[in-house]
């Protein structure tokens, strides 16, 4: 045993579980089993809820908050969503959902003593880079070029990590463009932000095929609280400490929280067709930030759907908002109406049509500058 034994403490409601947790915790060198009896706080405390998670985390709660430094992984047989939920506020690093995946477990186990020697190194993780996806008016392609941008990013660099978090109020749409069904959103876990822990986010956020995390909005009205500009500065931190690059697909831009990520953001992107509504939405989003005191002037202007013969010609686009046109995106219905209705990205689903390359393209000219930048506008 040397001075970075790690000491875990297990506590079960049967013998058989507590067996099998034991052995495979066996398998790491770093960790020892602390001796029945000893009342030291541990390293690691795995501990089984049962049938009644409120009574036993009531029970536990004085060891589940004697040391910031210490992790608990909670397990159950019963895995809703209500239990996860109070197992994160309780200050949970891992929820293990019962019958044990062995292999999840023992990722579980490697992450805990990660982040010990993380902790013992003093590493630094760095500071993501957020890119806000304005839509002016509704349907101007702001949820199809988030999601695809998000995509883009995570297929393009492994290294990055990415996550595409959808603002809306209700009724967030991602989860139908990427047809997965959501365990959370974030009306569940900003309701506690500042008891979520880091490790339990990346744990309840979904993990596309892509390789991006999504935390989608709620897909009805919710109970709870609206995402104030406080709480979101406090979930922007936390995201940013975590992935690379955070992709929002930010509703509408005008509440005092979707100013707030403006201000916040590396990146705005505001979304609008070469159609005269849209620009002339686009233009009073922009106006009135500007008014609002915001640097609207740094906001990027990305065209959708243009054609070879524009409703508004491009160069009137740019003329009405002041403002150069940053990015195009070409036109193609069949491709991008098929992509959603199948509830799969165009740059995973069609990677080689004319909309994936372009959005790819895009994510090129943002995160790595003009130098890949292709012509600005496809069709002149
Ligand atoms: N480049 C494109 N080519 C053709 N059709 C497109 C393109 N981009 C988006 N669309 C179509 O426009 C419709 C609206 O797109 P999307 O849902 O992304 O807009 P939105 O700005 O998020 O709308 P909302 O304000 O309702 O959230 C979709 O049905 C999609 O099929
Ligand atoms: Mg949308």
């Amino acid at each position: 045993m040397t001075e970075d034994t790690l000491f875990a403490k297990i506590e079960t409601k049967g013998k058989s579980l507590a067996k099998q947790l034991e052995r495979v915790l066996r398998e790491f060198e770093e960790i020892k089993l602390q001796e029945p009896g000893d009342l030291s706080s541990p390293d690691l405390f795995i501990l089984d809820v049962g049938e009644d998670p409120e009574g036993e985390l009531d029970r536990f709660r004085p060891l589940l908050q004697s040391s910031l430094k210490n992790e608990v992984f909670i397990t159950s047989a019963v895995s809703e969503s209500q239990i996860i939920l109070m197992a994160m506020r309780a200050g949970a690093k891992e929820f293990l959902p019962q019958p044990i995946d062995e292999e999840d477990f023992k990722h579980a186990i490697a992450g805990f003593i990660a982040r010990r020697e993380q902790a013992c190194t003093g590493e630094e993780v760095g500071r993501g880079r957020i890119i806000n996806v304005m839509g002016g008016k509704g349907g101007a392609g702001a949820t199809t070029i988030a999601v695809n941008l998000a995509l883009a990013v995570a297929m393009r660099d492994s290294l990055s990590k990415v996550v595409l978090f959808d603002m809306h109020k209700r009724l967030g749409e991602i989860p139908v463009f990427l047809s997965f069904k959501p365990a959370f959103d974030w009306s569940e876990i900003t309701k506690d932000i500042d008891r979520l822990d880091d490790t339990f986010l990346m744990n309840i956020l979904y993990k596309h095929s892509s390789g991006a995390y999504v935390l989608p909005a709620p897909a009805r009205m919710n109970n709870y609280m609206p995402l104030m500009p406080d709480t979101l500065d406090l979930l922007m931190d936390k995201m940013q400490r975590l992935f690379d690059i955070v992709v929002v697909d930010s509703g509408n831009p005008l509440e005092d929280t979707a100013c707030k990520l403006f201000e916040r953001a590396w990146t705005n992107l505001m979304i609008s067709t070469p159609s005269m509504p849209y620009v002339v939405t686009a233009g009073r989003i922009l106006a009135s930030l500007k008014s609002a005191g915001y640097r609207s002037d740094s906001a990027k202007i990305v065209v959708n759907r243009i054609t070879k013969h524009p409703e508004v010609p491009l160069s009137d686009v740019e003329t009405y908002l002041s403002a150069p046109i940053f990015w195009s995106v070409p036109n193609d219905y069949k491709t991008v109406s098929a992509s959603i209705n199948r509830g799969a990205a165009i740059v995973q689903e069609a990677a080689k049509s004319a909309v994936a390359k372009n959005i790819q393209g895009l994510a090129d000219a943002l995160l790595h500058g003009e130098k890949k930048r292709k012509k600005k506008w496809l069709f002149k």
